[in-house]
This record gives structure tokens, sequence and C-alpha cells, in this order.
């Protein structure tokens, strides 16, 4: 596992941008795996603007997201797919046949979503943040983590860190489909953000890096052949 720490969240979205932009002008075909939530917004900004400034190009990408919450429509705007479209689909030259969420039914569902990713090639960089719970997608501490992608009961712990997305904690899903810990674990290179204080616990757990544990997800990337972690100050527990 390679650890940076920076010194801030807008140095850390810079550091995690250039990977990404590194690796789009590497392979212009690049299979990105996308992550939502508050962490990655800074490095969707620092994309939109490498697009803008003409250093990359997503007309070949394709594209898998991590994970959707069960029960929200597309249009939604605390939906996964709503994130996405805000703060980059709609701002890059992404085809819209090359995006890809995680179904709760058909094709895209289970093991079909696994299959789809396996098709394309396999994922080049998957973007992850981290719960404060430890989980990465929706992959929640428990005596036993799915390795397929599939549906998830999320826990009150991270239902009570959504609910600052919605009007009230009762409107927050409590169900989600999301990629499985073996879907995760099979990209090339695992790419996992974390700032602020609330994140301390979890990431602690990886910087110690001499054990997994089902009951903090994100430690399995410790298994990962190419894991980079990189996180501010804050979430290292420097300040
Ligand atoms: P956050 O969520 O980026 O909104 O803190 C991270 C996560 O739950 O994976």
């Amino acid at each position: 596992m390679k650890i940076t720490v920076c010194k801030d969240y807008d140095e850390m979205s810079r550091r995690a941008g250039e990977i990404i932009v590194r690796q789009m002008q590497k392979k212009p075909d690049s299979v990105l795996g996308f992550a939502t939530g508050s962490t990655p917004i800074g490095l969707y900004q620092y994309l939109v603007k490498a697009y803008e400034e003409g250093k990359i190009d997503f007309s070949k990408i394709t594209t898998f997201n991590l994970d959707e919450y069960i029960g929200l429509p597309p249009d939604h705007e605390q939906s996964y797919h709503y994130f996405m479209e805000e703060n980059l689909f709609s701002k890059v030259n992404l085809p819209k046949e090359a995006i890809h969420f995680p179904a709760v039914e058909g094709e895209l569902s289970g093991k079909g979503y696994d299959k789809a990713i396996e098709d394309a090639g396999g994922i080049d960089i998957q973007i992850l943040g981290i719960g404060r719970d430890g989980h990465m997608a929706f992959v929640e501490p428990g005596e036993k983590l799915s390795i397929f992608t599939g549906k998830y009961d999320l826990l009150p712990s991270t239902i009570e860190d959504n609910a600052r997305f919605f009007k009230s904690r009762e409107e927050v899903p409590t169900k989600a489909v999301t990629m499985g810990m073996g879907t995760i674990m099979r990209a090339r290179k695992l790419l996992i953000l974390a700032n602020g204080e609330a994140k301390r616990d979890a990431v602690s757990q990886v910087m110690e890096g001499d054990h997994v544990s089902t009951l903090c997800p994100v430690t399995f990337a410790l298994m990962h052949p190419d894991a980079s972690l990189i996180v501010d100050e804050e979430a290292a527990g420097y300040r």
C-alpha cells in the first residue's frame, strides 16, 4: 500500500487527479471505476478542468460506478446517477453508452455487473472513498463481506452519515446495490481517498498495515498489489 499524506483536501484531490490524468493520457480507452460521496468532488473538478484545458479526452473511456441506492429514481438529486451527471458526466465528452451503474435487476445486476466489467477488460483504476465505519463502496462491516456485486443493507452509522444530504433521516434509503469486495479487488489499481477527522479511525487501521478485518472492509485493500491511499493530515491524525 502506497500512502500519501497531503496538507489538505485540495492537495489530496490534485494528487488523485494527476494519477487519473496520467492514466487517461497513457491509455485513452481506459476503464475507470468511479465513486460518489463528498470525498471525490474535488477530484472530479480537477478532471473537468483538465478536460476543458484539452489535456484529457473521455470519448473512448468506459466507466463503472461502485454503487447506487435502492429506491431512488436516477433523476433523484441524491441518487448516484444524478451525482455523477452533476459532478462529471454532463461536463465532459463521455458517451452515455460508456457509463455503467450496478442495477437491482437485469443484465447489470449481481454477477452480471461483474461480468460486464470483465467483458470491458477490467477496471484500470478504481477510485474509492472510505466510510466512517471503514466501508468501501457500500460493502459494510460485518461477519461476512460479499465477493460479488449485490444488495447490501446500510448500517445505521452510514444512514446517519448520509442523512446530511437528505431532508430527513427517514428519507435516506436503507439498501443499496454495490460492487462486492472481490469486484473491487479485481481492479488493477485502487485509488483510495479520505479527508477529515471523521475518517481517522478507519484510516489508522490501514496505516497500521498489519491486519485485515471484515469489520473494517477498507483493510482488504492492504492485500491489493497496487493500492494507493491518499489522505489529508486530518484523516491521517497529524493534526
Ligand atoms: P463521503 O463518503 O465521501 O461522503 O465521506 C465516503 C463513503 O461513504 O465511501
